[in-house]
């Protein structure tokens, strides 16, 4: 590995306004540890992990790509000269360059044409065999090799066919199935509301389970897992009821903007997942820290997802 490089690999985070910490989140628990930018100059935008390995960041709702890494340099000339010293050979390549943090820095199709011609081998922009990408800031070029990317899957999912007022953003419900499932996983939401937890959960390969309340928001969840071709098990029934075991949970509680919350209620649907998953994801208007301790669950994380004026909550948890 090249000495200037940080890490063997790095990971470039898409985070809107108001979403960091759920981003961050993210990262930990696709890619286990991961650190800052010490590449990046005072004007870069912080959008840059390094890690040790390179995951599979193909269901990922904030982290855009995974690239192992091959050169850095304070600029793109300086880029082309470590390029050239890499010996980079590949039938069927394609370089994507990505500019972060605005549209003014020069890339210029010399520059791709120039890397390109460092390259001993054709490219083939349709069916690449292998992608380069180019990172392009503000002080600091990178050039790496995609690992994976996400596929944003969950884009398509914002025009669900049953909408619901209290519903979460398809983008921050694959957020919360990836902190605590993975594919093969039984995963259960106690409060499912439409399903948009269950819909991004089924998607990735997960076995969704979804209980609500609400006899007609029931079938909503039912048409809105139907519409996208997923299958999912939907009840109408009290979250506090559950009886079998998961392996995750994802608890997003009435917290009181469209649908009343109730204190005690909401301390017993945590409870009670707490004690039939192993691990588990929370979404409340407050912290819970505390009273997620008492009960004896490891919290991993807390992150706050602002949007206007409402704060959401996300809690990250091993209930042992
Ligand atoms: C914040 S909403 C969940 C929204 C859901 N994540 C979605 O994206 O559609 C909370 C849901 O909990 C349901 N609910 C309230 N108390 C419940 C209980 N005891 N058991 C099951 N569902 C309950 C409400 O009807 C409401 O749909």
């Amino acid at each position: 590995m090249n000495e200037q490089l940080p890490l063997p690999y790095f990971y470039r985070l898409v985070t809107p306004t108001g979403h960091d910490e759920l981003a961050e989140m993210e990262l930990r628990a696709i890619v286990g540890e991961a650190t800052a930018d010490p590449t990046a100059g005072p004007d870069c935008p912080d959008r840059i992990r390094w890690a040790r390995g390179g995951a599979d960041v193909r269901s990922a709702a904030y982290v855009a790509e995974a690239c192992r890494a091959l050169a850095v340099a304070p600029d793109r000339e300086g880029l082309l000269r470590e390029a050239a010293n890499l010996g980079l050979e590949q039938e069927r390549f394609r370089i994507t360059v990505r500019r972060i943090g605005g549209q003014d820095i020069a890339v210029g199709q010399e520059f791709v044409i120039g890397l390109a011609n460092l390259i001993e081998g054709r490219p083939d922009l349709d069916r690449p065999v292998r992608e380069f990408v180019v990172i392009a800031r503000r002080g600091a070029w990178l050039l790496g090799e995609l690992v994976s990317r996400a596929d944003s899957s969950w884009l398509g999912h914002e025009q669900r066919p049953h909408q619901y007022s209290a519903a979460l953003p398809p983008r921050i419900a694959r957020a919360l199935v990836n902190l605590v499932a993975a594919p093969g996983d039984r995963l259960l939401d106690p409060c499912c509301g439409v399903g948009t937890v269950l819909v991004e959960a089924a998607q990735v390969g997960i076995e969704a389970h979804g209980r609500e309340i609400n006899e007609a928001l029931v079938e909503h969840a039912r048409g809105n897992v139907c519409h996208w071709g997923l299958k999912a098990e939907v009840e109408t029934a009290d979250g506090r009821g559950v009886t079998e075991s998961f392996d995750a949970g994802v608890l997003d509680l009435p917290y009181g903007h469209s649908v009343p919350r109730v204190e005690a209620t909401c301390r017993e649907l945590v409870a009670t997942a707490a004690a039939h998953c192993r691990m588990l994801a929370v979404v409340s208007g407050d912290d819970m820290r505390s009273f997620m301790t008492g009960l004896g669950l490891e919290v991993l994380g807390l992150a706050r997802v602002h949007k206007g004026g409402v704060v959401r909550h996300v809690h990250w948890a091993g209930c042992g």
